[in-house]
C-alpha cells in the first residue's frame, strides 16, 4: 500500500428484520415512526401473489391510513417511475412501503426522492448520463419488503432506471435513498416463478462475486475530501465475509429453489444469501457484469422472457449473468487466489492454479445451464454488429468501472461481449 493510498473503508446497511412471519410486523414498524398515512408500492405480478394484501392488512390493523399503488413497472423506466411519482405527488404520505423485487423497491426510492425534492429524475442520475444532483432535504421513512432473492435493493443506496429514450439503464445512488428498514420474510418468495428465481438468484451470485473480486479498497487513491468517499469502496474485510457466505449459500440452494419453489428451506437460505450479498455489494461495489448488464437490458428490441410480463425486456439477472463467465475469465489474473476460492465456495469442489481461469468460468456456466438461464447474447437478439454499442454503453458506467480489478479498455470489453455472443 503506497502512502497516498486510501486507508479507510466504509460500511453501512439498514436495520434488518429477517424471518418467517416478519412481514406481519410492518404495521407496528411504520406506526412506531410516527406516520399516519402510508403509500404501499408494488407491481401487478406481486400484487397477484397476495403478499401486498397482507402488508395492507398489517398497516390497517396498526391504525394507519393506507393507499396502494399496484402499477409499478417491472424493470422500471423513466416513464413508469414518472407515473408513480405523479401519483405520489398528488397525495400526502408520511411513509412509504415497497413490496416486491428490485423493481418495486427502486421505484419507491425514486418516489421518495422526488416527493421530497422538486425537479426530475435525470437531475439526480449519476453523471455523465444525468446531472448528479445530491438530495438536500430529508427523505421520508421507506420500509422495503423484498419478494425476490434478489437484487439486495432493500439494503442499497441505489435506484436503477431504464431511460427509454436514451436506450440505456442508469442509476441514482445516494445514502439518503437507502431504506430505513428491510423486512425480509422468506415466505414472500414462495410464489416467485422459476425463471424469476433463476435470474434473481444469479443476480445475488453476481453481487457477491463482483464485490469479492473488486479492487481492494486500499489500492485506490486517497479521496481529496474524506466526507465524499465514493459509494463503492472496493473489496474490504467486512464485505469479504458477507460475500463468501453468500457464495456458499447460492451454490448449495439456488438449484433447489429453482426446481421446487415451495422448498421453504432453500427459499430461506436464498433470502439470507441475498441479504448477505446486498450488504456486501452495497459497500464494496459491483463491477463489469453489472456495467455490461446496463446496455444489454437497455438496448433490447424484441426479446421476451418466460415468467416475466409480456413485453420486450432482458431481466436484470439474465443481463448480468450472460457475460459473467467471460468477465471472470478475463479478471482472473487480477487476483487468481480469489477467483479459485470463489469457484470452491460455489461448487464445494477444490481447484488449484492448474485449473486457472477456467475454474470459476466453468462453475458459473454449469450452474447457468442447470437452472436454465440464457448463456448467450444471441438469445436476446444481439449479434456481432451490436458489440460496439454495448461496449459504449458499458464504458459509461463509471461507478462500476472504478472498482474493476484490471484496467478496462474498450478492446477488452469488446472481446468479452464477442465471447458471450
Ligand atoms: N437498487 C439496486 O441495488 C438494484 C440492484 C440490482 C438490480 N436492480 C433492479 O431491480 C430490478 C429487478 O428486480 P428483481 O430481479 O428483484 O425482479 P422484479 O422486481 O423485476 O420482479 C420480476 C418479476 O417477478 C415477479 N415477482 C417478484 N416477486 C414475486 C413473488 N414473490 N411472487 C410472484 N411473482 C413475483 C414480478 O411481478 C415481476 O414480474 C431491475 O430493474 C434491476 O435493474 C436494483
Ligand atoms: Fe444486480
Amino acid at each position: 500500500m503506497a502512502l497516498d493510498n486510501e486507508s479507510v473503508f466504509t460500511w453501512a446497511a439498514p436495520p434488518l428484520k429477517f424471518g418467517i412471519g416478519a412481514l406481519q410486523e410492518v404495521g407496528a414498524e411504520v406506526g412506531n415512526r410516527g406516520a399516519r398515512s402510508v403509500l404501499v408500492l408494488t407491481d401487478p405480478g406481486v400484487a397477484a401473489s397476495g403478499v401486498p394484501a397482507q402488508v395492507v392488512a398489517s398497516l390497517e390493523a396498526a391504525g394507519l391510513d393506507v393507499t396502494l399503488f399496484d402499477r409499478v413497472g417491472v424493470e422500471p423506466t423513466d416513464d413508469s417511475i414518472g407515473e408513480a411519482i405523479d401519483f405520489a405527488r398528488a397525495g400526502e404520505y408520511d411513509a412509504y412501503v415497497a413490496v416486491g423485487g428490485g423493481s418495486a423497491i427502486d421505484t419507491a426510492k425514486a418516489v421518495n426522492l422526488l416527493t421530497t425534492h422538486d425537479g426530475e429524475l435525470l437531475d439526480f442520475v449519476t453523471p455523465p448520463i444525468g446531472a448528479g444532483r445530491t438530495p438536500t432535504e430529508p427523505l421520508r421513512p421507506l420500509i422495503a419488503i423484498p419478494t425476490t432473492a434478489g437484487t439486495g435493493s432493500e439494503s442499497t443506496t441505489i435506484c436503477v432506471i431504464d431511460m427509454l429514450r436514451l436506450h440505456l439503464k442508469a442509476g441514482i445512488s445516494h445514502p439518503a435513498l437507502r431504506p430505513c428498514l428491510a423486512i425480509v420474510d422468506p415466505t414472500t418468495t414462495l410464489t416467485m416463478p422459476a425463471e424469476v428465481t433463476a435470474a434473481s438468484g444469479m443476480d445475488v451470485l453476481s453481487h457477491a462475486l463482483e464485490s469479492y473480486t473488486s479492487v481492494p479498497f486500499d489500492s485506490k487513491p486517497a479521496p481529496e475530501d474524506p466526507m465524499k468517499r465514493p459509494a463503492f469502496c472496493g473489496a474490504n474485510p467486512i464485505s469479504d465475509v458477507w460475500c463468501e457466505m453468500a457464495l456458499k449459500l447460492v451454490g448449495a440452494n439456488l438449484r433447489r429453489a429453482v426446481m421446487n419453489g415451495r422448498d421453504l428451506q432453500a427459499r430461506t437460505q436464498m433470502a439470507l444469501a441475498s441479504t448477505y450479498a446486498g450488504t456486501g455489494f452495497g459497500n464494496a461495489g459491483t463491477h463489469l457484469p453489472h456495467a455490461n448488464a446496463y446496455p444489454i437490458a437497455g438496448a433490447v428490441q424484441a426479446y421476451k422472457a418466460d415468467g416475466y410480463p409480456e413485453m420486450p425486456m432482458v431481466p436484470h439477472g439474465q443481463a448480468v449473468s450472460v457475460t459473467a463467465p467471460h468477465v471472470f475469465r478475463w479478471t482472473y489474473p487480477g487476483d487468481p487466489a480469489r477467483h479459485l476460492r470463489a469457484a470452491e465456495l460455489l461448487s464445494g469442489r477444490t481447484f488449484t492454479g492448474v485449473d486457472g481461469a477456467d475454474a470459476l468460468a466453468g462453475v458459473l456456466s454449469e450452474l447457468m445451464t442447470d437452472i436454465g438461464i440464457p448463456t448467450r447474447l444471441t438469445s436476446f437478439g444481439y449479434g456481432a454488429g451490436d458489440v460496439d454499442n454495448l461496449v459504449a454503453g458499458a464504458m459509461k458506467q463509471t461507478r462500476q468501472l472504478s472498482v474493476v480489478p484490471r484496467a478496462v479498455t474498450a478492446e477488452a470489453l469488446g472481446d468479452i461481449f464477442r465471447a458471450a455472443l
